[in-house]
């Protein structure tokens, strides 16, 4: 018998629950700006041309659906761990640094919360307040006792730096500490390079344990620049977990590929964490699915298809910052009330617009406009079409207050 709980339904999720309600809005001007997915300027998700050359080669060496290793194919691995972490760097080369293909990077995050579970680290997981609202439920539902550190002022502008390290500080030793690694999910708003070295202070002075989350590497300045924060963290002979997630930076979202790296003292100490992770996968889903690692991998080991992958980023990145260009500007052509400049310069795919429930309500139900929490805006789903009923949207939700 199903216990009765079961029989009550649970909320629907605040981020992909929208995705639903979106696809059964009868509205014919409905805009949907909720899940972090980009679109190009049709409206459509494009497959990336490296992406489909990348399968059609797969096609024709196509041989063998067999299992793949607990923690991915090893050219997968090596190449995503240069990719995160830079080839030359000591962690790498010295062996310390080991990745995980993972089924997307919320793959890669269960897998980094339940090998810490399942080896008996602190309980206490401290997370950016706001962030991603699937962080404080997964890490839940893994074990973890949540605590939060302040991140932005209400508004979402601007890192409130002091009360944040203030924070931290009260963390005990061995304490995880979530970071988003660049483009801060919901805010775009990121740590400058003075206070990543602060992080970076604090976490080894109270011996912390830092879990960076990097789903968007690449999306906001490049793929070197947005690893920098994470650079910081990685000094000699420090330990942390990174998840990341090829879903927005290859646009493969359903074939939920990503990766779990662990960095850990030596090599041989990361080979006796990474039989831990295998553990972990195990008795999850016991091995990862192959295709969308295989497109990766193909993709980042081909001296052709990589650097041609790279001007498709490139161009994602810039469409993105040109739709932040753009909102601000047609905020400020209906002067709605509050200071909107910042979104120009934040980065990656979200921004922030401090609203309350009620206003998030009316933009839903009274204009069709759909936007996470409070106010959480995907810019990467702007295009000429929908940009201008949004701006009408809000500017007539902030001038009824409330
Ligand atoms: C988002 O925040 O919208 C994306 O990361 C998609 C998701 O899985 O929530």
């Amino acid at each position: 018998m199903l216990p009765s709980f079961a029989r009550v339904a649970a909320p629907p999720d605040p981020i992909l629950g929208l995705a639903e309600a979106f696809r059964n809005d009868p509205r014919p001007n409905k805009v949907n700006l909720s899940a972090g997915v980009f679109v190009d300027e049709t409206g459509k998700t494009p497959l990336l041309a490296t992406v489909i050359e990348a399968e059609r080669r797969l096609a024709e060496g196509a041989a063998t659906k067999l299992y793949r290793p607990i923690d991915g194919e090893l050219a997968y691995r090596e190449l995503v761990r240069e990719l995160v972490l830079g080839k030359d760097h000591e962690a790498v080369v010295s062996g310390r640094a080991l990745a995980t293909q993972t089924p997307g990077g919320t793959g890669g995050l269960r897998v980094a919360a339940d090998l810490l579970r399942q080896t008996g680290a602190s309980e206490t997981l401290w997370m950016s307040e706001p962030t991603w609202p699937n962080h404080p439920a997964m890490f839940q539902a893994a074990g973890f006792r949540v605590r939060t550190y302040p991140y932005t002022d209400p508004a979402g502008r601007r890192i409130d730096e002091e009360p944040m390290l203030a924070a931290l500080g009260q963390a005990s030793p061995g304490d995880i500490v979530l970071l988003h690694g660049a483009c801060h999910n919901p805010t775009g708003v990121d740590p400058s390079p003075q206070l990543w070295r602060r992080i970076g202070d604090l976490v080894e002075e109270r011996r912390l344990l830092p879990l960076v989350d990097l789903a968007y590497q690449g999306f906001g300045d490049g793929l070197r620049e947005d690893a920098a924060g994470l650079m910081e963290l990685v000094r000699p002979g420090a330990e942390l977990l990174v998840s990341t997630s090829f879903s927005k930076t290859f646009s493969l979202y359903s074939e939920r590929v990503g990766a779990m790296l662990l960095i850990a003292r030596s090599a041989a100490d990361a080979s006796a964490a990474q039989s831990h992770v295998k553990a972990a996968i195990r008795v999850n889903y016991s091995n990862p699915p192959a295709h969308g690692a295989d497109i990766v991998r193909t993709i980042l080991g081909d001296a052709e298809l990589r650097p041609r992958w790279e001007v498709e980023l490139a161009g994602m990145r810039s469409r993105i910052k040109g739709n932040r260009r753009a909102v601000v500007a047609a905020l400020e052509a209906r002067r709605v009330p509050g200071d909107w400049s910042g979104i120009a310069t934040q980065r990656g795919m979200f921004a922030l617009l401090g609203l309350s429930t009620h206003q998030v309500a009316q933009l839903r139900d009274g204009h069709g406009v759909y936007v996470v929490g409070k106010g959480r805006i995907n810019v990467a789903g702007f295009t000429s079409a929908n940009l201008d009923p949004f701006a009408d949207a809000l500017a007539a939700v902030v001038a009824a207050g409330g």
